[in-house]
This record gives structure tokens, C-alpha cells and sequence, in this order.
């Protein structure tokens, strides 16, 4: 029972300021400690220290923000995150913006070829450079990831190691028509709120790991952007959507995952302390930290 915090203070896949400050917050909320707790044995060498480019010498690519800094910082988490994973720790990367599952789910999948990929959020993040509206790569890791589209050099690195029937998503409610379409023409799994509604969390997350992972056996990186959650629950977040999961709902979806007994990674991405006033803060931190721990086995009795 071995975990590595990756710190990841990086906010380049989106535009507002604030969210690369969230791994600081999760930390100094002390959740090293609360792992600790919980019999994990816990490394954190401090948090990453990304190199910069000047936004001089890093012109949008086509309507891509930061396209070669996105690129160079999740490069970079890639490499740190197989690392532990074949040092046999489990990574858990504290976000920074959704895009720095470019590199942790790539990390994984050099470690874990036959993993699957739960990815609990608002937002599909499945747009590609043709479908994108908003150009900020966060809303794109998914389909880099399973090589959507055409590669982008500066993109080279990204090897589209995931396959479509791999991944499953729980929690949608804001997915652009492009991604709609591509949902859909690829067949890739999803479980919006309104099936949420219907079925209740419990057989969601039932039919979802049939789908993705049907014996159980297969390695499983979870990726939790905090926006999955109502923003009543965690308001401290850069794209808040209305109509989310709930308090339980998420933490039992994390405990589901911890049960299975097959987790390898997880992300934890997309808190943002400047967006909110103290309060809000301080609740979204807490709730982040207890996913976490409830991801880490944390149990209610
Ligand atoms: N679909 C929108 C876009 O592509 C929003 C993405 C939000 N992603 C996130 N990781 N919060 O810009
Ligand atoms: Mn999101
Ligand atoms: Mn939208
Ligand atoms: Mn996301």
C-alpha cells in the first residue's frame, strides 16, 4: 500500500487563473496525513515544478491555447507517473486542469497496456482540433489520447495507447454537439445524470465497470474532475454545471472503484481556490480530499 502525490500546479489546458494553485490547497488541507491515516505509505517530493514557455513562443495551433506548454507539462507527468507506477506506488495526481490526464492516463498505460479509464466529470473532454469550440485543451485529453484525429507534431509523444471500449464515463451534462457525435459514431460508453436519475448511482457504476471492465480484472485508472459534482458540493471550480452529482453520489462512486480492488491511478483535477469565497474554498478542498480518501479506502463503518 504505496502512493505518490503528483502535485501538478498547471492551469495551461484552460484560461482562467487559479486552478494550478488546487494541488497546493489539497495538501496543505493535509490529505499526505489523512492518506497516512487510512495505512498507505506516502511520498510526496514536493510539487512539480513544470518548465515554462513564454506565450511568445508558443502561438495557438490553429484555435489550440498553449498548445507546445499543454504538451511539455503533461509529457512531463507522463514520465513521472509510470515512474511510480512501475516502482509499484500508486499515483495520485492532484490537478491543475483536466488536460494533465494526457499524461497521467498515458503514464498508466505504460504500465498498465490493458487498463481502462472511469472518467467522472460534467464534461466529456473528448473534443479534437476540428471539433473544439473553445480551443482550450482541456476539453480534449480523450481524444488524444484514443488518437481521434490526425496527429499534431508538437503532439507527437502522445501514443493513442486507449481503445474506445476502454474508457467509461459517469456523471455528463455538458457535452458540445461535436463530442455528441463523436460519442456516438464510436460507440464509447456513457452514463449521463439523467441515467444517474433513472438507475441510481449503485447500478451505474454496476454497468459501467461491465462494460469497461466486465471479470474485474483489468487494471483501473479514475480520473475525477471536481465539476462531476453539483456545484453546491464543490463550487470552487472553473466550469461549474448545474444538475450534478451529489455529496454521496460521488463519494460512493469512488468507493465502488477502491472496492473492486483493481485501482492503479487517479486524478483528482480541476479545483480552483481563486473562484469562490473563503467558505466555498475550504469546502471544495475538504470534499476533494475526501474522494480521495474515499477512492483510498476510507469506509463509512
Ligand atoms: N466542452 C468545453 C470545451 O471543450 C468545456 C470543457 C471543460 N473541461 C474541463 N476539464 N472542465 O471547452
Ligand atoms: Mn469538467
Ligand atoms: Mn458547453
Ligand atoms: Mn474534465
Amino acid at each position: 500500500k504505496r502512493v505518490a502525490i503528483v502535485g501538478c500546479p498547471f492551469s495551461g489546458g484552460q484560461p482562467k487563473p487559479g486552478v494550478d494553485k488546487g494541488p497546493i490547497h489539497l495538501v496543505e488541507a493535509g490529505l499526505p496525513d489523512q492518506l497516512r491515516e487510512l495505512g498507505w505509505e506516502v511520498t510526496f517530493d514536493g510539487h512539480h515544478q513544470f518548465e515554462e514557455i513564454s506565450t511568445l513562443d508558443d502561438p495557438p495551433i490553429g484555435i489550440l491555447k498553449n498548445p507546445r506548454q499543454v504538451s511539455k507539462v503533461c509529457e512531463a507527468v507522463a514520465k513521472t507517473v509510470e515512474g511510480h507506477a512501475k516502482d509499484g506506488q500508486l499515483p495520485l495526481t492532484l490537478g491543475g486542469d483536466h488536460s494533465l490526464a494526457m499524461g497521467t492516463i498515458s503514464g498508466t498505460l505504460s504500465q498498465y497496456p490493458n487498463a481502462c479509464v472511469v472518467w467522472i466529470d460534467a464534461h466529456a473532454d473528448i473534443n479534437t482540433a476540428s471539433t473544439t469550440e473553445s480551443g482550450n485543451i482541456h476539453g480534449m485529453p480523450v481524444s488524444f489520447l484514443l488518437g481521434l484525429d490526425a496527429t499534431i507534431p508538437e503532439f507527437a509523444w502522445v501514443k493513442p495507447k486507449l481503445t474506445t471500449d476502454r474508457i467509461v464515463y459517469i456523471g455528463l451534462r455538458d457535452v458540445d454537439a461535436g463530442e455528441k457525435r463523436i460519442l456516438r459514431e464510436n460507440g464509447i460508453k456513457a452514463f449521463s445524470m439523467h441515467e444517474v436519475d433513472k438507475y441510481g448511482i449503485g447500478k451505474v457504476v454496476e454497468m459501467a465497470l461491465d462494460h469497461v471492465n466486465p471479470k474485474r480484472d483489468l487494471p483501473i485508472h479514475l480520473s475525477f474532475d471536481v465539476d462531476a459534482l453539483d456545484p453546491t458540493v464543490a463550487p470552487s471550480t472553473g466550469t461549474p454545471v448545474r444538475g450534478g452529482l451529489t455529496f454521496r453520489e460521488g463519494h460512493y462512486i469512488c468507493e465502488a472503484i477502491y472496492e473492486t480492488g483493481c485501482l492503479v491511478a487517479l486524478d483528482l483535477m480541476e479545483v480552483n481556490p481563486s473562484l469562490a469565497d473563503a467558505e466555498a474554498v475550504k469546502q471544495t478542498v475538504a470534499v476533494g480530499c475526501s474522494l480521495v480518501r474515499s477512492a483510498l479506502g476510507e469506509t463509512l463503518l
